[in-house]
């Protein structure tokens, strides 16, 4: 079956990191967050895969390539340039999908669920399409289900007085009448053509809609806070591994707890690591400390500082800072270090959008 990922957006809410970086490609436990979709929509039994993107110059493509060496899937990128909503986005893949039942994933979505049911049902029950369902404490931010015993009565977006709390979580399964259904679609009062209508569409033509409800976690990505989350709800799940007891990259005074994952060339030099957490290649950590729910990329350096429940992209710097730093997301070729010079003051750099609190 084929699947689609839409990835298009800007990512305004993760601003400055999304200007150089594609919310798809921010590191989740030291991964994209677009390989925890390509996974999901290969465990529901997608065999090609369509990436809905900005640009074809995107740096996903560069990242991802053709898929094949990088995921194990082929990959073939679709441009969207002038993005108009979600449904425009499955108009944009239509030449790609063909006329076949298609998967559809929101790039930015992450589940624990391995989402097999919902594949599952929608083939056993030749529904018009299947979408999973979670409960929301803030249902007016969400596309909301109404239902009726198990089925599926009405789709509202973002309603101001919602139905239920059952919010439509980011992956689909549609058969093509979608297609028709989104030629029958009007723009919404954000100007976007929404997939909810849409799907709203063929169950006023009579199509069965099934909900399927999400099992454990699930995560819209969208902001710094959501990201941080994400990376601590995976590496929660890391398996128990036991605190290493010789390892070379373990030097002088440190000790190192179970639930930790370190990368080649690393070296831990008179600091305490406690997972769950992951340290990847290269990086040299001293005289620190590295705390629960942490994730640090490749080739960085930590020194005379601590850190935890934090996510530190590759090529970063951390040096010498008083007060553990916490909750924080730190992009690709960030330094942050205590000034040596007088006065001792504070000195910041930042791009637009920038958050710093001191
Ligand atoms: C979109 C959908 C909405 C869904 C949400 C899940 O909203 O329109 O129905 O509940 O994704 O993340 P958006 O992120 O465009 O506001």
């Amino acid at each position: 079956m084929k699947a689609i990922i839409l990835a298009a957006g800007k990512g305004t809410r993760l601003y400055p990191v999304t200007l150089t970086m594609p919310k798809p490609l921010l590191p989740v436990a030291n991964k994209a967050l677009i390989k925890y979709a390509i996974e999901t929509l290969t465990n529901m039994g997608a065999t090609e895969i369509g990436l809905v993107v900005h640009s074809l110059e995107s740096p996903i493509r560069q990242a991802l390539g053709d898929g094949l060496a990088t995921v194990g899937v082929p990959l073939t990128y679709i441009e969207q340039t002038n993005p108009r909503g979600l449904a425009h986005a499955v108009k944009v893949a239509q030449p790609f999908l063909g006329d076949e039942p298609f998967l559809m994933y929101l790039g930015d979505n992450i589940f624990q669920d391995s989402m097999k049911t919902l594949t599952t049902r929608f083939r056993e029950t030749g529904a018009g399409a299947a979408i999973a369902l979670t409960e929301v404490p803030d249902p007016t931010r969400f596309g909301i289900a109404e239902l009726e015993g198990d089925r599926i009565k009405r789709l509202v977006e973002k309603p101001k007085d919602p139905p239920s709390n059952l919010a439509i979580a980011g992956v689909y399964v549609f058969q093509p009448a979608i297609f028709d259904a989104i030629d029958h679609i009007k723009p919404s009062w954000r100007n976007e053509l929404e997939i909810t209508d849409a799907i709203q569409y063929l169950l006023d033509q009579g199509h069965s809609v099934i909900p399927y409800i999400v099992e454990g976690w699930w995560i819209d990505a969208g902001n710094a806070d959501s990201i941080i989350l994400a990376n601590q709800l995976v590496l929660e799940q890391l398996p128990y591994s036991p605190g290493p007891q010789t390892d070379s990259r373990i030097q002088g005074d440190s000790a190192v707890s179970h639930r930790v994952i370190l990368g080649e060339n690393t070296q831990i030099i008179n600091s305490v690591i406690r997972g769950p957490a992951i340290i990847g290649d290269n990086v040299t950590i001293r005289d620190s400390y590295i705390g629960p729910y942490t994730a640090i990329g490749d080739d960085v350096v930590i020194e005379g500082s601590e850190i935890e429940h934090s996510i530190v992209m590759c090529h970063c710097s951390i040096r010498n800072i008083p007060g553990r730093i916490d909750a924080s997301l730190i992009a690709e070729n960030a330094h942050v270090s205590r000034t040596k010079a007088k006065p001792v003051t504070n000195r910041l750099i930042l791009a637009e959008n920038s958050v710093v609190q001191l």
